[in-house]
């Protein structure tokens, strides 16, 4: 069966696109990345997408003269390397209402927190200061306001006293390197239905049991 041609969009380091370009190193892995976009020219992501043998492309945002055009441009290549699925991976840009449109149902991105809390910027430093217990990664289905849309997956990881940013931000980006995959494997499988704005995923099952924290010593 054909693979599922996906574009990935990138602004930075591109760890959770590697661990998709992990995942489609499997033959069996349905989807495939066909193109990956980066608004930044030095983004460590290309580099990595390069070594992959995977076609990129560098769209410096400021060489455009207004995000109508830029995303116009992205829609372009991205349709014309035949990509059905495009998969935001810390991919800074705000993206257009007709971008949106344009890639409705077909455009995912994954954030560090248990959506719908915790939109935007800063997330891990601000999770720490409201003192929450479990934190954990969105993967959901893109609308043009930030951060919102169709829930697809979440992981959920603890909040540990010690805990500065960095360190809950890297056990959260674990589990984000787990479910993006896999959400990307479900939609390319077609077991993906969005209604009335929730996802149902076909074939799965909801984990047992409850996480406390702190747990009862
Ligand atoms: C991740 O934390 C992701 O949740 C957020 O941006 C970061 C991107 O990291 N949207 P990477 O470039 O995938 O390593």
């Amino acid at each position: 069966m054909a693979r599922m041609k996906t574009a990935v969009l990138v602004s930075g380091r591109g760890s959770n696109m590697q661990a998709i370009i992990e995942a489609a190193a499997d033959p069996s892995y349905p989807a495939e990345i066909a193109l990956v976009i980066s608004n930044k020219q030095n983004a460590p992501a290309l580099a990595l997408a390069e070594a992959a043998g995977i076609a990129t492309h560098a769209l410096p945002h400021k060489d455009f003269a207004d995000r109508n055009s830029f995303d116009a441009e992205m829609t372009k290549l991205i349709a014309a390397a035949g990509c059905e699925l495009v998969v935001l991976a810390g991919f800074m840009r705000l993206l257009s209402t007709s971008f949106c449109e344009r890639w409705q149902d077909r455009l995912i991105n994954i954030h560090p927190s248990l959506l719908p809390a915790f939109k935007g910027l800063d997330v891990h430093q601000r999770m720490i200061d409201a003192g929450v217990r479990f934190a954990g990664c969105t993967v959901h289905f893109v609308r043009p306001e930030m951060d919102t849309g169709p829930i697809i997956a979440q992981a959920v990881v603890p909040v540990h006293a010690s805990d500065d940013a960095d360190a809950l931000a890297a056990r959260i980006l674990t589990q984000e390197h787990r479910i993006y995959p896999l959400a990307v494997q479900w939609i390319a499988e077609g077991r993906v239905r969005i209604s009335g704005e929730v996802v149902r995923v076909q074939g799965v099952s909801p984990p047992e049991g409850a996480l406390i924290n702190p747990a009862n010593p």
